[in-house]
């Protein structure tokens, strides 16, 4: 069993090191846009727990990464603190773990540097806990590790859908390949009906499955009408969908149909809004889906499923049943 920062006795100045996830989607302006926080679900994510280790009397020291460039983490920490109070007093930041190489390499020598600075570990980050990274897998091995409140209540929601009823349809968009095109094998086993859009969908047309056929040829899988490097998914694409939609029992979404960079929306917001009405148990995640998602509509989506903010993580933890940020806390 996971222990839940619950069962840490936090008091007295203990240094709890809270890893977050707060690489949130931020604003290109090299495609016209501002370089400002798009969407702070992620941040607000943390609260309970950053609220909680206060509330205690311990003291937070916050950790994310963000992007996978080593861009600096600072603009966001700015945003969070202007933004909202609880971050202002009594909590510290480190930057972003991934302009040091030893993060992603799992280095025990940054494992020890990120352990040394607390007395206590709570990861907070259920969406990064498919990596195999330092301060995700490395700093439990050297103090006492908890898992935060979000965490355990992605961790408890999502278990819920390991017995998905059927049909299950899985709508899969957006651009991490590598992350993203290898689930589509492991969910041919379980999905029902399988709708590959966004930029997915021109790499996913040129794979073949595990016997070597093209997995466009198998019934189960759904590719955009037409042109297939469209920008973003047309009505012809979402009245394919519309039937599917209305007979499906469970529905997992991750990642926009249309390049959203480019403010190719239309297409997400309109699955979002047939989602929305649906009668399905609906699940949605992925950093970049929040982001273009109205407040209205993810409530509405809220009362028959479960807004994530995961993306690869969540489809990961679907597909195995674990994370390797969940198995080194057991
Ligand atoms: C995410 O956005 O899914 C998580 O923050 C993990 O990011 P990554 O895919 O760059 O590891």
């Amino acid at each position: 069993m996971i222990k839940s920062i619950e069962d840490a006795n936090i008091k007295d100045d203990m240094r709890v090191l809270v890893r977050v996830d707060w690489n949130v989607p931020v604003g290109d302006p090299d495609v016209g846009g501002v370089r400002e926080v798009l969407d702070a679900s992620r941040i607000e994510a943390s609260f309970s727990t950053i609220n909680y280790i206060k509330k205690c009397g311990g003291r937070p020291i916050v950790m994310s990464h963000f992007g996978r460039e080593g861009d600096s983490l600072e603009p966001v920490i700015d945003f969070a603190k202007k933004h909202y109070p609880v971050l202002t007093e009594g909590v510290e930041f480190l930057e972003n773990l991934r302009k040091n190489p030893g993060e992603e390499l799992n280095s025990e020598e940054f494992a020890k540097e990120l352990a040394s600075k607390a007395d206590i570990y709570v990861n907070e980050a259920f969406s990064v806990s498919h990596r195999e990274h330092a301060s995700i897998v490395g700093v439990p091995k050297f103090i006492i590790s908890y898992v935060g409140f979000h965490f355990l209540e992605e961790y408890q929601k999502l278990e819920e859908a390991f017995n998905p009823e059927h049909p299950f349809l899985f709508v899969l968009g957006g651009a991490k390949f590598e992350t993203k095109l290898p689930l589509v094998q492991k969910f041919l086993n379980i999905a029902d009906d399988i709708f590959i859009g966004g930029a997915l969908a021109i790499r996913a047309s040129e794979m073949s499955d595990s016997a070597g056929n093209p997995i466009a040829d198998n019934p189960k899988i759904i590719f955009p009408i037409g042109d297939i490097k469209a920008l973003d998914a047309n009505i012809e694409t979402l009245e394919t969908l519309r039937p599917k939609i209305k007979q499906a029992k469970f529905i997992l979404w991750n990642g926009p149909l249309g390049n959203y960079e480019k403010g190719f929306i239309a297409g997400t917001m309109a699955l979002a809004r047939m989602l929305a009405q649906s009668e399905a148990k609906v699940i949605v995640g992925g950093g970049d889906t929040l982001a273009i998602l109205k407040p209205d509509i993810k409530d509405e989506i809220s009362t028959h499923g479960f807004i994530s903010t995961a993306g690869g993580a969540m489809l990961d933890f679907l597909a195995t049943g674990t994370l390797p940020g969940i198995e080194v806390l057991k």
